[in-house]
């Protein structure tokens, strides 16, 4: 059988250092020749990703569910291409996933369940990696932003419902790494845990929240 492609994902809490860390990974990959591709969700370039943008940006107001199903509408709108780009044999990387979807719409108080529905059957991720920080790190790397989640007591929310979110799947496709250590020592874990996934997969694309 041919290989494909592993997808990789990076969640965490905002500043947990996710865009710095994929695009170490990427650099990684590109000095080994894998052939990788870098997403990130939202992806605002799209259409839907536009009104997100607003959305976050505090320039429109939306329903707590109607925003919710915009940010998994955004990531059906790029499965397929995720899912060429994998059978192609490219790893894909990505810097944010549904698990994030799930964790700030259940963080507002949406059921859990409620939530996930919209993203089952997705393109699963062959390994999360969760970049886990305390929000009281997270703050002092420079403060949060300006955009609509980014106070501490969301932030506390949103790592409950991480933790609920990892006892709920697969203990070899999740794996926490503590990102309140230095770069190169969170860049160096991740490539160790990565790397192996890096070989090419056998087995099909799998779906996620499938059973
Ligand atoms: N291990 C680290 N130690 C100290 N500072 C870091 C570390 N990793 C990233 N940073 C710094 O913390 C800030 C946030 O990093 P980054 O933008 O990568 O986080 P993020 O998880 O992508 O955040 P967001 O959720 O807001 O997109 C940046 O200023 C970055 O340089
Ligand atoms: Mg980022």
């Amino acid at each position: 059988m041919s290989t494909r492609g592993a997808f990789i994902v990076v969640e965490g809490l905002d500043r947990a250092g996710k865009t710095t860390q994929v695009s170490a990974l990427q650099t990684r990959l590109e000095n080994e020749g894998i052939l990788c591709k870098l997403l990130k969700f939202p992806d605002r370039t799209t259409a839907i990703g536009q009104m997100i943008d607003s959305y976050l940006r505090s320039q429109s107001e939306l329903d707590d569910r109607a925003i919710h199903l915009l940010f998994s509408a955004n990531r059906w709108e790029l499965a397929s291409t995720i899912e060429k780009l994998l059978a192609a044999g490219t790893t894909v990387i990505c810097d944010r996933y549904a698990f994030s979807g799930v964790a700030f719409s259940a963080a507002k108080g949406l059921t859990f369940e409620w939530c996930r529905s919209p993203d089952v059957s997705l393109p699963a991720p062959d390994l999360t990696l969760f970049l886990d920080i305390t929000p009281e790190a997270a703050r002092s790397r420079g403060g949060y932003g300006e955009e609509r989640y980014e106070k501490e007591e969301m932030q506390r929310k949103v790592r409950e419902v991480f933790r609920r979110i990892s006892s709920e799947l697969d203990e070899a496709s999740w794996v926490t790494i503590d990102a309140g250590r230095d770069l190169d020592t969170v860049a160096d874990e991740i490539w160790s845990v990565s790397r192996p996934f890096t070989k090419g997969l056998s087995i099909p694309i799998q779906r996620l929240w499938m059973q």
